[in-house]
């Protein structure tokens, strides 16, 4: 299989936080294909569906993807504060289109944050990336429990916000809305982060060639991933364009070759109390404020080179 990048530099150790859902599954698809990254860990927060069932969805991702090995924890059931919301665009199973077959069973353990938390400090200083692509409910409690965990990781990588138009709300993204609580203390923590919101996950809509592409190849992971667009493209619109976008794996890309996305240093709050304006990220990249950034901002997304990392490790699409 094809690599994006060239060097032979050892893979980066990552450990995903995420709440699958059909574009948590092909982050975790680039995760496991790509030589430039490790996954060394899953850990599952309430989302796209409840618990339970995005918890189930990782294993069963995993061992689909050829790599059950992978421990999967189960994290948070519910948002800080909040009551659970789910998504409607993945379905009722968070996978909605295609069922994989059933192989979920015990969880590396059922205190995810403990193992987020244990997980990171097994790594040297500066060493582990977390990807975040569902609500940030587990990296806020880890926060609670420990705060020097902020220092102690590499980067963290977020999927969440909404510099323009929301998703959830005129102003929110789903995974701020879910839980803006989590959002806001999560930004306000001393780590380094890049969010890519849905100003820039937008930018990988769905091409149709690709969509014909993966529709007219026979290899089972072709299929299934057909099958999942065909579903997600129901109830996921894309502003301008014709099919859905693959937010979550913009994340994982970002790890896997950043050139592939530009960001601008930026100051992102979060609101927590408005019953207007909840989840909604607001972003300063002009000093309105006087803060510090906090954030590295996706702006432009290599939308042709995204793909084209993307379809490089799909079997028979060629
Ligand atoms: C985000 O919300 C979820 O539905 C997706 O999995 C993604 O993480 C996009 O707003
Ligand atoms: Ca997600």
């Amino acid at each position: 299989m094809m690599s994006s990048l060239k060097s032979s530099a050892r893979p980066k150790p990552v450990l995903l936080d995420c709440d699958p859902g059909i574009d948590d599954a092909f982050a975790i698809f680039l995760a496991l294909k790509s030589p430039e990254i490790d996954l060394v860990g899953v850990t599952t927060v309430a989302g796209n569906q409840t618990l339970p069932t995005v918890s189930n969805n990782a294993q069963d991702l995993l061992a689909f993807f050829g790599s059950p090995q992978v421990p999967v924890a189960f994290g948070e059931a519910r948002p800080l504060r909040r009551d659970p919301v789910v998504a409607t665009s993945h379905g009722l199973t968070g996978l909605g289109g295609r069922t994989l077959p059933r192989v979920a069973g015990e969880p590396a353990s059922r205190d995810g944050v403990g193992f987020l938390l244990d997980t990171v400090f097994a790594h040297r200083p500066g060493e582990l990336t977390i990807v975040a692509i569902g609500p940030l409910t587990n990296l806020a409690r880890a926060l609670e429990r420990r705060p020097e965990v902020a220092q102690h990781v590499h980067e963290v990588v977020i999927m969440g916000g909404a510099n323009n138009a929301g998703n959830m709300s005129p102003v929110a993204e789903f995974n701020f809305f879910a839980d803006p609580d989590a959002a806001a203390c999560v930004l306000n923590a001393d780590w380094k982060i890049r969010l890519l919101d849905l100003t820039l996950t937008w930018q990988s809509a769905v091409p149709s060639s690709i969509a014909q592409r993966l529709a007219r190849t026979a290899d089972p992971i072709a299929q299934t991933f057909s099958a999942w667009l065909d579903f997600y493209s129901q109830g996921e619109t894309t502003p301008g364009a014709d099919g859905p976008s693959l937010h979550d794996p913009c994340a994982m890309a970002a790890v896997i070759d950043p050139s592939l996305i530009s960001t601008v240093p930026a100051f992102v709050a979060v609101e927590t109390q408005s019953p207007w304006t909840l989840g909604e990220s607001v972003v300063d990249t002009a000093g309105y404020f006087g803060r510090e950034p906090n954030v590295q901002l996706g702006t432009t997304l290599d939308r042709e080179g995204f793909w084209r990392l993307l379809m490089g490790y799909i079997p028979g699409t060629e």
